[in-house]
């Protein structure tokens, strides 16, 4: 067996600690007891009204922004905060009593927009995906080592039941070597005639225009896929080829990153010698995010687009259905935050791992390691997908 490297040390939630055959995996590291206070301030309120960090004992939504007045108005509402500004840039220049900041602005802004906080001196939370190339993804690692701060990218698929159970079984080594992941994340556009026509869809901004959304190539949004793979051993994928489809349309003939596919499907190698099967698709007869992993002692598959459960079958044992612990008793949630939340659950998982890692002055499960490791294989999948499948070196993002 191989050593623990510094990373995997930090990947390892304490999952390896209980006996396999409970189930009972611990999905993060212990809410800290302190008196602590973080002020954040929250960006965007579409997506990032539906967090809770404000219901941590150890948290206060101190300032929220928006463009848009609906939105503010909705963020102060969630947040329970007096204090709005018109925009990320008013609050940064005005607002003196933030430690962090978390964005849900559009895909394409995250960058930028990660860069103003750090360089404001703010920790930050943001949510999926970190940034939109190589080079920003160069230039975020090379700010974050700069000023020491930390940073969260807001994966969701990691915090799934199944993901947690499925990184217990990996961290206890009763799933054995997991070989091969199929990865999947589906999020169909809907009605091609209405895609053009509704200009009230989520495709254009109130003036219009397309959104971000308009055209974003599938493997430019990967996370949801390789937040299965990174965030249950944490492997890196090293190499790359995908292919792509299209049809005529102008969602793929006139939008501003040039992508002319629909769905893109990858095959990837992992710095472990495994593979992986990465598809992420914008038109198909299927929903959701998730991932069936193969190991050599039995294979764990989630739930197919509602139709069974998620099933646990074991070599030589056969298959069975999984149950779950509760997992919102985990003792990484405070009680204050032991509720339902959006994608499988997650959102109470992602506030809380923000708040407690700051309290604790420690790095995040989903750091920038770990998100730039999620992120840089669908970037040069892309690629990849528009050279007819050329195989493709994926640079390695982490700490020297
Ligand atoms: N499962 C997931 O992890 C998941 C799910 C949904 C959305 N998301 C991500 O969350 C983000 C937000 O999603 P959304 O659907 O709300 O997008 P959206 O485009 O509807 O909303 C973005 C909001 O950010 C605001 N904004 C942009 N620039 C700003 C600035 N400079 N200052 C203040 N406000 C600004 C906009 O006015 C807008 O209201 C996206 O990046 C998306 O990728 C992730």
């Amino acid at each position: 067996m191989k050593s623990m490297r510094r990373r995997d040390l930090l990947h390892a939630t304490g999952a390896a600690l209980l006996a396999p055959q409970l189930a009972a995996f611990q999905a993060g590291r212990p809410a800290p007891s302190s008196e602590k206070k973080i002020r954040m301030g929250v960006v965007g309120g579409g997506f990032g009204a539906q967090f809770s960090f404000h219901e941590h004992p150890n948290c206060t939504v101190t300032a929220v922004t928006d463009l848009r007045e609906d939105r503010r108005a909705k963020l102060q509402q969630v947040y329970r905060c007096d204090t709005a500004y018109a925009s990320l840039d008013e609050m940064l220049a005005r607002e003196r009593r933030l430690d962090a900041v978390a964005i849900f602005s559009g895909a394409i802004d995250h960058a930028r927009h990660v860069e103003a906080c750090m360089r404001r001196g703010l920790h930050v939370y943001c949510a999926v995906p970190i940034c939109q190339s190589l080079e920003e993804a160069a230039r975020l690692k090379e700010i974050k080592e700069k000023t020491g701060l930390r940073y969260m990218m807001g994966e969701t698929s990691v915090y799934r039941p199944g993901c947690i159970h499925a990184r217990g079984l990996n961290d206890s080594g009763a799933i054995g070597e997991i070989f091969y992941s199929e990865i999947s994340y589906y999020h169909d556009r809907g009605d091609l005639a209405a895609l053009v026509e509704d200009k009230k869809s989520r495709f254009y901004e109130p003036d219009g225009s397309k959104s971000w959304r308009w055209g974003l190539a599938p493997m430019h949004y990967p996370t949801h896929c390789t937040g299965f793979v990174v965030g249950v051993t944490n492997e890196r994928i090293k190499s790359v080829s995908a292919l792509g489809w299209g049809t005529r349309h102008p969602y793929l003939t006139e939008n501003r990153y040039q992508n002319p596919f629909w769905n893109e499907s990858a095959l990837m190698e992992t710095d472990r010698g495994h593979m992986v099967r990465c598809n992420v698709f914008w038109l198909v007869g299927e929903d959701g995010e998730r991932a069936n992993w193969y190991g050599s002692n039995g294979t764990l598959y989630m739930a197919n687009a509602g139709r069974h459960g998620d099933l646990w079958s074991e070599r030589l044992k056969g298959a069975k259905p999984v149950k779950y612990p509760d997992y919102l008793k985990d003792p990484m949630i405070p009680e204050s935050m032991r509720h339902a939340s959006g994608h499988g659950g997650s959102h109470v998982f992602l506030s809380a791992e923000f708040v407690n890692a700051l309290v604790e002055d420690r790095e995040p499960f989903v750091d920038i390691y770990k998100a730039l490791a999620m992120m840089a294989p669908g970037l040069v999948a892309h690629q990849s997908a528009m050279r007819g499948g050329e195989r493709l070196k994926v640079p390695d993002f982490d700490r020297a």
